[in-house]
């Protein structure tokens, strides 16, 4: 690597000045608040990272100039937790539960209300082990692209359709390519084939699966939950896991109260989600720990559930996070803009907090401090708002108002 004038221009970063925000949601507390929000701001990118923030009238020169015409740039979302490696959908399960015809085990179970269980998950399975692995990227690929359009710039992607060592690995190695945060979900549910052998899947789970996936894996997650996992395979599944290097993550306390949330903090788990029934020891175990409650309106949404408490959580002093969950059963959003509409409108956020919760808390929620936040050093993903200010995202529900999305320091 010689010195030449090639050389030294590819060395040197073209610097851009991202001009005129009108309010900059920096998520960087220096700036005040925990938002870090200025007014009247401009930031400059340089290569893949944010190089300067402050007031425009104190912007240095750069080689590009992008006007933000007055509006809000916010930090990237970050979609801490996904299920995007899958095939076939759920929508005829979809309209039987949202059918006022709905009937589980012989019963009306409410107005019109079937609940969710954990058995449309077999559906799922049985299509990602028939597809095919250009199929399943494919339709990775385009929730990715639909994430990226709405404002969303890192998400996590779990396996847990496969289910099978050859199916969790290849789901994984998919992942892989699309993100660095894969988690290992071989605990999602006991599959069909071995219903009456729950013990062999556990095994399975914590061996020769583990043994293929953990290389293409930075998390284990496990559902703990009825209908899922117990106590025991839950603790089992992760110790399992962390003893091959990975880190710990839960789904808990979704379908009813449980041990999930207790699970996670003993465990030291950096976040545990969907925290919809929690006892007031879950909430004083979350409070007292720095694992991050993630929550997942699209799941309530699309299960027709109680949202749960974030306000309950917030006042306690639990550091919360929103993300998507997106999958075909439970929630088929990919969406962090409807899923901060929801956390405003039905569990007592305020949009500031939504939009802390959707952005630093998944950040928190995936051990990163180089993303979900705008200050020197940090990741240059942001996101230009066609809307003043970043109260829109909820005043304005459905709407797209992803302008510009940056990632690494590039329009996509
Ligand atoms: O996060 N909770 C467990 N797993 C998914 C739902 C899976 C499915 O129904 O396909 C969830 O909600
Ligand atoms: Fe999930």
């Amino acid at each position: 690597w010689t010195r030449s004038p090639v050389r030294e221009r590819m060395r040197r970063m073209v610097a851009v000045l991202v001009d005129r925000i009108g309010l900059l949601v920096t998520n960087d507390p220096a700036h005040g608040g925990p938002l870090g929000e200025l007014a009247d701001a401009a930031l400059v990118v340089e290569g893949a990272h944010i190089a300067w923030v402050g007031p425009a009238r104190r912007a240095p020169a750069a080689d590009v100039r992008v006007d933000a015409a007055n509006q809000a740039v916010i930090p990237g979302f970050v979609d801490s937790h996904t299920h995007l490696v899958f095939a076939g959908d759920r929508a005829a399960e979809f309209e039987a539960r949202m059918s006022v015809e709905a009937r589980v085990s012989g019963r009306v179970t409410g107005a019109g209300r079937a609940p969710y269980t954990t058995g449309g998950i077999a559906t799922t399975i049985q299509a990602t082990r028939a597809a095919s692995d250009e199929e399943l990227q494919a339709t990775a690929l385009r929730l990715l692209g639909e994430m990226r359009r709405a404002g969303t710039t890192t998400v996590e992607i779990k396996s847990g359709y496969g289910l099978t060592p050859r199916d969790e690995a290849r789901c994984l190695a998919i992942a892989e390519a699309l993100t660095e945060e894969t988690t290992y979900l071989g605990g999602h549910v006991v599959p069909p084939e071995y219903a009456d052998r729950r013990d062999e899947y556990v095994s399975l789970v914590c061996r020769e699966m583990l043994d293929v996936c953990a290389k293409h894996a930075r998390w284990v997650d496990v559902f703990c939950d009825r209908g899922a996992f117990d106590l025991d395979e839950s603790r089992a599944i992760l110790a399992a896991g962390m003893a091959r290097g990975l880190r710990p993550r839960l789904h808990g306390n979704q379908l009813g109260p449980g041990p999930g949330v207790q699970l996670a903090v003993e465990v030291g788990a950096a976040s545990v989600d969907h925290c919809t029934y929690l006892r007031d020891e879950d909430v004083a175990a979350l409070a007292g720990s720095e694992t991050v409650a993630t929550l997942l309106p699209g799941a309530e949404f699309s299960t027709r559930s109680p949202y749960p408490d974030a306000r309950r959580l917030l006042d306690a002093g639990v550091t919360v996070a929103l993300a998507t969950d997106c999958n075909p059963g439970t929630s088929f959003t990919s969406s962090m803009p409807f899923c901060v509409a929801l956390a405003v409108r039905e569990m007592g956020m305020t949009p500031g907090e939504a939009l802390w919760a959707a952005t630093a808390g998944g950040a928190r929620a995936l051990r990163r401090d180089d993303i979900g936040v705008l200050r020197p050093g940090a990741r240059a993903d942001f996101v230009i708002l066609a809307a003043p200010s970043y109260v829109h995202l909820a005043y304005r529900p459905g709407v797209p108002l992803a302008a510009a999305v940056w990632k690494d320091g590039r329009p996509s």
